[in-house]
């Protein structure tokens, strides 16, 4: 076997695992989930998850991926099976397969949505339509879906030819390899989307009071928003809910992404320190950067109550309501760009974290090269991202977000947290945890890893099972005409799951066949 690819340096790797938690998560979900969810009120189940499942499952995922590299496993199956010597257990890693590139085939699509905004900001295509309304209008036509009647787009070729670009800048990177590829790509990535981030927070929060005889469209009425705890609302679990999801989407939790990078690792290099490193700064990207801009911004151009209504979901805040809202302060066409260019970086170095795992599995099950591995990655995301971009309003994209970007996580992170603290055992898993630590992790998570973690998932995914998943399953909320999209979606991924699953199955019949020849 050929030498391990390794993360070149430490500032790197910090980057790297950075720039893959750090994505349009950040600046698009965080501020919708904390505005829907009584603003203030959420932050405290937020923080709780935050402690009691975040941090726990970061370490737990870092230990898991160091391990598996020890054996030359850089993806799930592989390292489920070094923990656990039973036949199911490489099958029940297929989900950190599947996953993380159901989640690349919807995520790089709308990655590619920022790269077309930012060009069309740049070069002011929408400029003089500053209403939402009229900005939704540009949004449907951009995604092919606006009518004959569009006065923007007459097709989809522009999100199209977007699209394919930014698919290439991914494959193009994932096949110069980690050392060669994502960890120079975040090394420029991660300081750039520091920067405009920071530009844009000052700029949206001398924005004040823009319109005098409206004192209440302000930055401070928005900022309030975010953060006044509402605290009657703390009861209803469905907050608890969005604030645990929240934190998984978030910090790339319950993929195999953050498994896949640690697995680049040395033998002995610290992961207690580095793990918490790349938590909290993904954290300050979204707490303090992400809560700072989009809703702060439109609630001081449109008010409280039209915020409110517009950014009932992400995409339209991000690509309907702040492309209204530059238009109407100064500079604003170089704010804006700055905007979208800040969420295609933040995207860019989400997606190749979500692309490598099906990549190392290639090259490590199959011996492909890396750059064969990368271009068969690259025609399967193109492929399969047709019907996102054909069905984007019937549904597709969204339900693939649900199974993959949303409980999947929880199935998968509830799966690894019992296989870590309870059959690989949590002796062996706190030695492995914590040899080559750079700090000293506080005992009580050794607690909190065995029984609090587990135990919440549980109860997490329990509640769903038995309020949410029948309706789903039923499609009780699916419109007549889209139920036959949503479960084209459920089927395609349900296929790619069972693919999977053959192909872990062969490899491994094939390699026990190489090793028995061996001893013969
Ligand atoms: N964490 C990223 C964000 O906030 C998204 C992301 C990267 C992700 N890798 C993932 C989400 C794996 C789910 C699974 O946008």
């Amino acid at each position: 076997m050929s030498e391990r690819d390794r993360w070149a340096t430490r500032v790197g790797l910090v980057l790297a695992m950075a720039g893959n938690a750090v994505g349009l998560g950040n600046f698009l979900r965080f501020p919708v989930q904390a505005a829907q969810n009584g603003g203030g009120a959420f932050m405290i189940p937020y923080f709780i998850s935050f402690l009691l499942l975040g941090i726990p499952l970061m370490w737990v995922e870092w230990t898991i991926g160091r391990y598996g590299g020890r054996y030359g496993h850089s993806s799930l199956p592989g390292m489920f099976d070094k923990m656990w010597k039973h036949p199911a257990a490489k099958y029940l890693g297929v989900l950190g397969l599947i996953m993380p590139v159901a989640v690349m085939i919807y995520y790089t699509y709308v990655e590619s949505w920022s790269l077309g905004y930012a060009i069309f900001t740049a070069t002011g295509k929408y400029w003089g339509n500053d209403t939402a309304a009229s900005m939704g209008s540009f949004l449907a036509g951009y995604q092919g879906w606006g009518g004959p009647d569009n006065p923007f787009f007459s097709g989809i070729s522009w999100a199209w030819l977007m699209f394919i670009i930014t698919l290439s800048v991914n494959v193009y990177v994932l096949s110069k390899g980690i050392s060669g590829g994502i960890e120079v790509v975040a090394r420029y990535a991660l300081p750039a989307l520091f920067v405009l981030a920071a530009i844009l927070v000052i700029r949206v929060l001398l924005l004040g009071a823009p319109d005098p005889a409206q004192p209440d469209f302000s930055v401070s009425t928005g900022m309030g928003f975010i953060w006044n705890p509402q605290l009657d609302q703390l009861a209803d679990p469905g907050i608890w809910l969005a604030a645990a999801g929240q934190i998984f989407f978030t910090l790339s939790l319950g993929m195999g992404t953050i498994h896949c990078y640690a697995s680049y690792l040395a033998e002995s290099d610290d992961i207690a320190l580095t793990g918490l490193a790349t938590a909290s700064t993904n954290e300050f990207a979204e707490v303090v950067l992400g809560g700072t801009l989009a809703i702060p911004a439109a609630v001081a151009f449109f008010g409280l109550d039209a915020t409110q209504e517009l950014a009932k979901d992400s995409y339209n805040l991000a690509f309907a309501v702040m492309p209204a809202l530059f238009q109407k302060f100064p500079f604003g066409q170089l704010f804006g760009t700055l905007w979208f260019g800040l969420l295609f970086i933040a995207g860019i170095t989400s997606s190749l974290a979500q692309g490598q795992p099906l990549l190392s599995f290639m090259q490590e099950e199959y011996g492909f090269t890396r750059k064969k591995a990368a271009l068969v990655l690259g025609l399967i995301v193109f492929v399969l991202c047709q019907p996102v971009i054909f069905f984007v309003n019937h549904g597709w994209l969204n339900e693939m977000d649900y199974w993959a970007g949303t409980f999947g996580l929880v199935i998968l992170a509830t799966v690894e947290i019992i296989l870590f603290a309870w059959i690989f055992g949590m002796k062996k898993g706190w030695d492995e945890m914590t040899r080559g630590a750079d700090i000293r992790i506080p005992l009580i998570f050794r607690f909190i890893i065995t029984w609090v973690t587990p135990l919440l998932l549980l109860i997490i995914l329990g509640r769903w099972a038995i309020l949410e998943l029948p309706g789903k399953l039923m499609m009780t909320d699916v419109a007549e005409v889209d139920k036959p999209y949503v479960l084209g979606a459920r089927l395609v991924m349900l296929a790619g799951f069972v693919a999977l699953c053959l192909l872990v199955r062969h490899a491994w019949k094939k390699r026990e066949r190489a090793e028995s020849e061996v001893e013969a």
